[in-house]
């Protein structure tokens, strides 16, 4: 799966620090922290219908992110949510939009990689494009060689732009013809996918991996919400391969795609053996809180 251009997307506003500047003209230094270390903070975030959705949620996990790795004179929640609405209003975006929010240390006086060479504060990128979710009705994963870090080396629970593992782990999807690699944690049990987290369906339970070496997705938090909520059987734990080849059900979750079905892992078909509609139910559980839910652009 590759996504395309979007035509509608040729004439965007981007908002960079205090600006709104075109598309070709959204440049940051190459002094920027970003550019030097890869050294900033993300999130990717969804309207609907005229609202942000989960907006609380994501700069909360943005400004955790920004806490952990100590960045300096960070942006309020206010700020930065008035900036997403100017640019969503610069392009006239109300539904059908993913916003790429993304925070570096700024710019340094001199190439290096010591913070105090950040003197003047923050880049804030807001970056909104006409994207609808991005998979298919299905995918299928491969597995890939690269771990997914646990908090004994960079923890995942930081949403950081170091994101060469990851990427490592899609060029093994990429090469093995699957949309996304799966990504095991030092143990050997399943944490993630490289740009999503993963549910199986196992006799009626909902599952997922423990947020040991996992992004803590909010759409994974929502999925397990939604689930306690509705009664639906689910818990976190250690998940092995072999229980999702053996699954009834598996599914991968994230803000690009929303809930996405898994046909296929490393050449195993997922067979439903208990002909469960639960995803079903969770779709549908997922798409009554898009619609009734979220920030409206202010
Ligand atoms: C590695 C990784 N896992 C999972 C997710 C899904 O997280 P969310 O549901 O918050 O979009 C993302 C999204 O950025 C991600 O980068």
């Amino acid at each position: 799966m590759l996504q395309g251009f979007n035509e509608k997307n040729k004439e965007i506003f981007v908002f960079i620090n205090d600006k709104l500047v075109k598309r070709e003209d959204a440049k940051v230094s190459v002094f920027d922290s970003v550019v030097q270390g890869g050294d900033a903070v993300w999130e990717g975030l969804r309207v609907y219908d005229g609202r942000v959705f989960c907006l609380d949620r994501h700069l909360e996990r943005l400004q955790n992110s920004a806490h952990i790795l100590c960045f300096k004179d960070v942006p309020s929640n206010e700020i930065i949510s008035e900036a997403i609405f100017k640019t969503l209003k610069a392009n006239k975006m109300n539904d059908g939009v993913h916003i790429r929010l993304t925070l570096t240390r700024g710019e340094k006086i001199t190439s290096g990689m010591d913070p105090r060479l950040n003197q003047s504060g923050c880049t804030l990128i807001v970056l909104a494009e006409w994207k609808p979710p991005v998979y298919p009705d299905s995918i299928k994963l491969a597995t890939s060689t690269i771990r997914r870090n646990n908090p004994m080396f960079l923890d995942s629970k930081i949403h950081h732009n170091n994101l060469l593992n990851n990427i490592l782990a899609k060029i093994d999807a990429n090469n093995a013809g699957a949309d996304a690699g799966i990504m095991l944690d030092m143990n050997g049990f399943v944490a993630e996918a490289n740009g999503v987290n993963l549910f199986c369906i196992r006799k009626g339970e909902v599952l997922t991996p423990f947020a040991d070496a996992c992004l803590p997705g909010i759409t994974r938090e929502l999925i397990l919400e939604l689930c306690r909520e509705h009664n639906i059987p689910c818990k976190e734990k250690n998940l092995s391969l072999a229980e999702f080849y053996t699954a009834d059900v598996v599914f991968c979750t994230g803000t690009m795609g929303e809930l996405t079905k898994v046909s296929e892992i490393d050449g195993r078909k997922i067979i439903n053996k208990n002909s469960l509609g639960a995803l079903e139910q969770i779709k549908d559980l997922f798409r009554l809180k898009t619609q009734a839910s979220g920030t409206p652009i202010g």
